[in-house]
């Protein structure tokens, strides 16, 4: 297998559950801390050895290209005035990594987000980054993670892990083979089934390593109930050769910040690692509660 270089970010949903905020910026430009999400989600594929960013973004939704771009004016203005400290935090992505932007049209859903990278991705595998779930990696970060096991494989792959049955019907879920080690052939997978429906509970994370041959089954992939094309529905079809998608249990902690939860323990988690505020956050929640 070719090297994995092209990571596909869909970015142009339109974040219902995080309303009014997301009236006018995608979810992903929320911050946890001072960095927003699609900025972590960034740095990590950049870590995993990925070259081209693919953005799926929503016609109205600027903010995702304008934090991205190298801002000149800022730039010189603190580079006059000798502020490095704030030079760095404007410099968002290295000159030599390519950014394309591809607007969705229409919210049809993840799978068809993932469709208009077609053109753009060609004939290699890709990743496709979630930026709404922040991952802490143990080690290894979680896209570097795949990359290693779908060239191993010369497989699809994504990352899972255990999720509480209340959670079993917000995810999509999959059966695996037979457990051995940190990665498993998959059996089945199916988009947010009922607890009583679910094949286990094992929950895909929001990052995956994906064929080109997905390209063709999210081409035939019909609308759901709601109207959505689901990734989830297009990876089914990769289970028609043996061997061919794997799951890889994530070394790290998730967090769903497409929940108001999950964001906000996402927010306390990172405000206790961060040297500058914690043992004022640790104050503060003690004498709060
Ligand atoms: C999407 C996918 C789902 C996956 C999840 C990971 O759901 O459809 O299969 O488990 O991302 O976060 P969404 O979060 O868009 O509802």
């Amino acid at each position: 297998m070719k090297k994995i270089t092209k990571a596909v970010f869909p970015v142009g949903g339109m974040g219902t559950r995080f309303l009014p905020a997301t009236k006018s910026i995608p979810k992903e430009m929320l911050p946890i801390i001072d960095k927003p999400l699609i900025q972590y989600a960034v740095e990590e594929a950049i870590e995993a050895g990925i070259t081209t960013l693919i953005f799926i973004t929503s016609a109205s939704k600027h903010a995702i290209s304008d934090h991205f771009d190298p801002k000149p004016l800022l730039r010189e203005k603190f580079f006059k005035e000798g502020k490095q400290h704030l030079l760095d935090k404007l410099h968002t992505i290295p000159n030599e990594i390519t950014r394309v932007f591809v607007p969705q049209g229409e919210p049809l859903g993840l799978g068809h987000a993932v469709l208009q990278a077609k053109e753009i991705v060609g004939d290699e595998y890709f990743a496709v980054i979630l930026a709404d779930d922040f991952i802490k990696p143990k080690g290894t970060n979680a896209t570097k993670q795949l990359i290693e096991v779908a060239l191993e494989k010369s497989a699809s792959v994504v990352s899972v892990e255990q999720v509480d049955e209340e959670r079993v019907s917000q995810y999509g879920i999959v059966d695996i083979a037979k457990i051995h080690g940190l990665t498993n052939e998959i059996k089945s997978i199916v988009e947010k089934p009922s607890l009583a429906d679910a094949p286990s509970n094992l929950g895909v994370i929001g990052r995956y390593i994906l064929s080109p041959e997905v390209f063709d089954f999210l081409e035939q992939t019909k609308s759901d109930k709601g109207g959505e094309i689901q990734l989830t529905d297009a990876l089914a079809g990769l289970l028609n050769k043996p061997e061919n998608f794997y799951a890889s249990k994530l070394n790290g902690k998730r967090f769903d910040c497409g929940h108001k939860l999950g964001y906000i323990q996402a927010t306390i988690d990172a405000s206790l690692d961060d040297e500058e505020i914690s043992a004022k956050i640790q104050n503060f929640i003690k004498d709060r509660i």
